[in-house]
C-alpha cells in the first residue's frame, strides 16, 4: 500500500502539471480527489483492510499524500483563475515588475504663496480669502475706479456679464473687509486673479497676495518698513528694493516696487527687459476716497496697501526665466521644487 500511495501521488502531480484549463482541472479533481470515486479517497478507504499495527503509520502517510495533492490543486486553481482574468481584460501581465508610484508635491507657486503668507502672518497680518468671480462694484467702483475710468483699460478684464467678472486683482478684498470691520486692521488676502495677458512675465491666471493695514497715523515709512522686511525674509538676503512712483486710483501716493533682478544680478537680461529690475508689486497709501466709501473718517484713519505678484516672486526665488513654465504641467520642471 505504501508503494501504491507513492505512485499515486506522483501520478497526480504529473497529471496536475498537464492541466491547462478549468474543465481539465475539474476532471482532475473528480478523478483523484472526488469523495466517492476519487483514487486517493479510494486508497484511504483501503486502510481498513491493512494489519492493525500498520494502520497508524499508513494512515498518516495517506493523509500527507492527499494533503499535498490538495495543496497543489488549490495552487493550480489560483493560477488558472488569475490568467483567465488577465487574458479576459488584457490588462494584467504578471511577469512585469511593479509600477513606480511618484509622490505628489505642492506646486512651486503654492509653496511660494504659503511662504509669503507665513512671513506676513509673522508680521501680525491675518489671512482672509474672497471670491474669484467678483462684482464690478468690488473690483472697480469701491476702489475709486468708476465706469469709463481709463484705469479700467490697464486690467484687460474677463467679463462674465456686464456687472460680474473674474477679479483682475485681489484689491476687492480691501473693500470687502473694511466695510465689515472697524480699524485697526492688518490683513493679507491671497488668491487667483485673471487678466487677458500672456508673455514671459504675464499669464492669464496668476496669483496675488493683497496686504493692507489701517490705523491712526499710518505713513509711507510703515509701508516701506513692512515691504523691506518681507523681501529680506523671502529672499534670505538684503536685496535692493526700488520704490518707483506710479498711479493706482485706490492709493495716493502710489508706488510700484521693483527688486534687483536675481536672474542676471542686476546686469540686464530678457526677464528684466535689460533694466536690471523686476516689478513685484504695486502699493501706496489707501486713497481717502476709498476709506470714505467704507464709512471710515480719513481725518482719523489712514492706511497702506500693496498687491504682490506671486509668480514673479517665485521666478526670482528659483531663477526661472519664463513665467509660463509654471503652467505647462511638465513634471520634469515641476518635480524640481
Ligand atoms: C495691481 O493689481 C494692484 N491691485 C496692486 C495694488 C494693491 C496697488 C494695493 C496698490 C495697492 P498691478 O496690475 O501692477 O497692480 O499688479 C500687481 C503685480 O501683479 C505686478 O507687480 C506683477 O508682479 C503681478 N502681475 C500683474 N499682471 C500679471 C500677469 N499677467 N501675470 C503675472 N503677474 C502679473
Amino acid at each position: 500500500m505504501e508503494q501504491e500511495l507513492h505512485r499515486l501521488k506522483q501520478e497526480a502531480e504529473e497529471a496536475l502539471r498537464q492541466v491547462g484549463d478549468a474543465a481539465q482541472l475539474e476532471a482532475f479533481r473528480v478523478k483523484y480527489l472526488g469523495r466517492k470515486g476519487g483514487l486517493l479517497s479510494g486508497l484511504m478507504r483501503q486502510l481498513g483492510t491493512v494489519a492493525p499495527q500498520d494502520r497508524p503509520r499508513l494512515g498518516q502517510l495517506a493523509n500527507d499524500a492527499k494533503q499535498a495533492v490538495e495543496d497543489l490543486f488549490e495552487e493550480k486553481k489560483m493560477l488558472l483563475t488569475a490568467s483567465i482574468v488577465g487574458s479576459a481584460t488584457g490588462a494584467i501581465d504578471y511577469s512585469l515588475p511593479g509600477r513606480y508610484l511618484p509622490y505628489g508635491k505642492l506646486h512651486p507657486v503654492t509653496q511660494v504663496m504659503e511662504e509669503i503668507c507665513s512671513i506676513f502672518e509673522g508680521l501680525g497680518f491675518a489671512v482672509a480669502e474672497g471670491p474669484d468671480v467678483e462684482t464690478d462694484y468690488y473690483n472697480f467702483e469701491a476702489l475709486n475706479i468708476p465706469k469709463h475710468h481709463p484705469a479700467r483699460d490697464m486690467h484687460d478684464t474677463f467679463y462674465v456679464t456686464e456687472s460680474i467678472l473674474l477679479r483682475t486683482h485681489t484689491s476687492p478684498m480691501q473693500a470687502r473687509i473694511m466695510e465689515k470691520q472697524e480699524p485697526p486692521l492688518r490683513y493679507i488676502a491671497p488668491g487667483k486673479v485673471y487678466r487677458c495677458d500672456s508673455d514671459i512675465t504675464h499669464t492669464p491666471m496668476f496669483h496675488q497676495v493683497e496686504g493692507f493695514l489701517v490705523d491712526k497715523e499710518v505713513s509711507f515709512a510703515d509701508l516701506k518698513g513692512v515691504l523691506t522686511s518681507f523681501t529680506h525674509k523671502m529672499f534670505e538676503r538684503e536685496l535692493a528694493l526700488r520704490f518707483r512712483p506710479s498711479f493706482f486710483p485706490f492709493t495716493e501716493p502710489s508706488a510700484e516696487v521693483d527688486i534687483a533682478c536675481v536672474i542676471c544680478g542686476g546686469k540686464g537680461c530678457r526677464v528684466c527687459k535689460r533694466t536690471g529690475w523686476l516689478e513685484i508689486l504695486g502699493s501706496g497709501l489707501i486713497d481717502p476716497e476709498v476709506l470714505k466709501m467704507v464709512g471710515y473718517n480719513p481725518d482719523i484713519y489712514s492706511g497702506f496697501a500693496f498687491g504682490l505678484g506671486v509668480e514673479r516672486i517665485a521666478m526670482l526665488k528659483y531663477g526661472i526665466d519664463d513665467i509660463r513654465l509654471y503652467y505647462e504641467n511638465d513634471l520634469r520642471f515641476l518635480s524640481q521644487f
